[in-house]
């Protein structure tokens, strides 16, 4: 095995990254970095604190607050997975629900919220042997990266995916009301002006709109060991 490399995977909401991104570093012995969920539980913690809502979004509070906000993965011993903390907390069930979602788009939308949290994630990959997945890990966070994947598929696919996950779990969710949120997520991301979601010229596009996960992930692992012995 070559030495050990930086893997930037970026692309739209419910692309799939994170399964593949998490099963990536399992098989190469890589930390995992689900960067979606820091951004997450940022907003989870503003909306406890009710400074974001349906109808409230105090960007002075939550500046105010952001330097309280105190993230942590541990690891989960039953799933093998590192799960998101704030403070002891475990959240990262409640993280992923419906209400975070709506909201999370215009909170990673703000400056001092990005820098935070990118500074966390560099120094979270600064030994490298890591595989992170997000919007602007290849652009942003690592634009050094040796290997930078840009997954993509189309809003159907994707909406169908994140509908059934939620309904897997349990969440009252229609499917228009899904589709309607990574289309909303997918307008935002991208037009943000502070690092928007765009693909890197150097990412290696990867659309899976037609791909089972088995292939998927033998295909991506595929490019990585090539890329791992290269280097
Ligand atoms: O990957 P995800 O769907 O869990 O991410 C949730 C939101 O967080 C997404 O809509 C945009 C934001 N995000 C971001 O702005 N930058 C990242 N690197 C990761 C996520």
């Amino acid at each position: 095995m070559g030495k050990k490399i930086t893997i930037a995977i970026d692309g739209h909401s419910s692309t799939g990254k994170s399964t593949v991104a998490k099963r990536l570093a399992k098989e190469l012995g890589y930390i995992y970095v689900d960067t979606g969920a820091m951004y997450r539980a940022v907003t989870l913690y503003m909306m406890r604190k009710m400074f974001v809502s349906e109808n409230n979004f105090n960007e002075e509070a939550i500046l105010r607050h952001l330097p309280f906000v105190d993230l942590e993965f541990k690891l989960n011993e039953t799933t093998g997975n590192a799960d998101m903390y704030m403070e002891t907390e475990n959240v990262e069930e409640e993280i992923r629900y419906m209400e975070v979602s709506k909201h999370v788009s215009r909170v990673s939308a703000i400056p001092d919220v990005r820098r935070k949290l990118v500074e966390q994630q560099q120094e979270m990959g600064k030994e490298k042997g890591v595989v992170m997945d997000g919007r602007d890990i290849g652009t942003v966070v690592f634009p050094d990266a040796e290997l930078k994947i840009f997954m993509t598929a189309s809003t159907e696919k994707r909406a169908q995916r994140r509908y059934e996950e939620l309904k897997a779990r349990g969440e009252d969710v229609e499917y228009e009301e899904v589709e309607k949120n990574v289309k909303e997520r997918d307008y935002m991301d991208s037009t943000r002006k502070d690092s928007p979601l765009v693909r890197a010229e150097d990412a290696i596009e990867f659309d899976n709109s037609e791909m089972d996960l088995e292939e998927q992930f033998e295909k991506i692992l595929k490019i990585a060991k090539d890329k791992i012995e290269e280097v």
